[in-house]
């Protein structure tokens, strides 16, 4: 009963061929290496676009390294309140960017709207007191699993540029929104007025890579430089381009994202059946929050099913490539049992 988080996935078996694959012989270090190119030319295939393409190790490397391209030290990135580059980057996007600040604006289920970004942003000072908005960053799929719409990023880019605002994605689960809609990367990306992409690939079958991808290339010098300054440019940097090549080959990312995806609605959609469950938030990526009696949390962790807490009685259950059928059947028999005061016995928790 794995839903701690999607990190906690081991390497996808293709990946890690590809890695092993890319271990062999002698390669330039620092990008000059084939692997690397070639990952370069089917990102810009993917995507449709002659991007520029930075990899870095971590989620919050891709988010800082992005965002240092497009704020000053005295500006704001504004962003929904919550967000991973708020609450959990340790000041990431402050650091790399040399001090601007990140503004949490409220939105419901995840998600900003353009409403209240529009509101938000006529509410800053431009002269005095306030940091000058410059940024807006959008997590896609968001952290509470719930996704954007094409439409709902057009019009919140609308607003964005209404402002001369750069616009940022926190993609670490891009993969996963783009399964959920349907839709192309590039229809999600460059195509509504993304400037700068964190594509994530770690939470979805990669060992340890992420890619900055920049739309707008007239950055490129800068995003070369930034990354040696930040320490982010790997010297044998084949393997993660390896890493990429597999994650993108014949659809693997979106494949395995997909697969995730189902995961979750057939957890939700279990759990609601035993009617001892709310779920709080649209189930539209990964990612499903239930709140239940505290007593019933308690017995599941007994259980040994692995989920982080978030107070209350509520629940954060992340699927994964990896979830099986069989274990969303069993928590969701857990969960039963447990309300009923009575853990089913089946041995040892897993
Ligand atoms: C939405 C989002 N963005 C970025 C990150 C950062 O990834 P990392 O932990 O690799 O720095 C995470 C990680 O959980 C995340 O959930």
């Amino acid at each position: 009963m794995r839903f701690a988080s999607d990190n906690a996935t081991r390497i996808h078996p293709k990946i890690l061929e590809a890695i092993t694959e890319a271990n062999h012989g002698y390669s330039l270090p620092y990008g000059a290496d084939a692997a690397t190119a070639e990952a370069k030319r089917m990102l810009c295939e993917v995507f449709e676009a002659d991007l520029e393409v930075a990899f870095v190790p971590t989620g919050t490397a891709a988010n800082s390294l992005a965002l240092s391209l497009l704020a000053s030290p005295v500006s704001a990135i504004v962003c929904r309140s919550g967000a991973h580059i708020e609450i959990n980057e340790a000041g990431g996007a402050s650091f790399y960017s040399g001090g601007a600040r990140v503004v949490g604006i409220p939105g419901d289920d995840g998600r900003l709207s353009s409403h209240e970004l529009a509101w938000a942003l006529s509410d800053f000072d431009p002269v005095r007191q306030f940091s000058r908005p410059a940024v807006l960053s959008l997590t896609q799929a968001t952290e509470l699993g719930t996704v954007y719409t094409v439409e709902q990023v057009a019009a919140l880019v609308e607003v964005a540029k209404h402002h001369k605002l750069g616009v940022h994605m926190d993609g670490a689960r891009f993969a996963n929104a783009v399964a959920s809609l349907g839709c192309t990367p590039a229809e999600m990306s460059w195509k509504v007025g993304v400037d700068v992409l964190s594509l994530g690939a770690t939470k979805n079958g990669a060992l340890a890579v992420e890619a900055v991808l920049l739309f707008d290339r007239r950055l490129a010098a800068d995003m070369c430089h930034r990354a040696k300054r930040g320490g982010l440019v790997l010297s044998k940097q084949r393997f993660l381009a390896a890493q990429f090549l597999a994650y993108l080959r014949d659809g693997l990312w979106i494949n395995l994202a997909a697969t995730a995806n189902s995961r979750a609605q057939e957890l939700a959609r279990a759990l609601a059946a035993t009617g001892r469950t709310e779920i709080v938030h649209a189930v539209e990526s990964n990612h499903v929050f239930a709140r239940f009696p505290e007593a019933v949390v308690d017995a599941l962790e007994k259980r040994g099913a692995l989920f982080y807490r978030r107070g209350g009685g509520l629940v954060r259950l992340v699927t994964s490539f990896e979830t099986t059928a069989a274990e969303i059947e069993q928590f969701v028999a857990e969960v039963a049992a447990a309300d009923s005061g009575n853990s089913i016995d089946h041995g040892a928790a897993p």
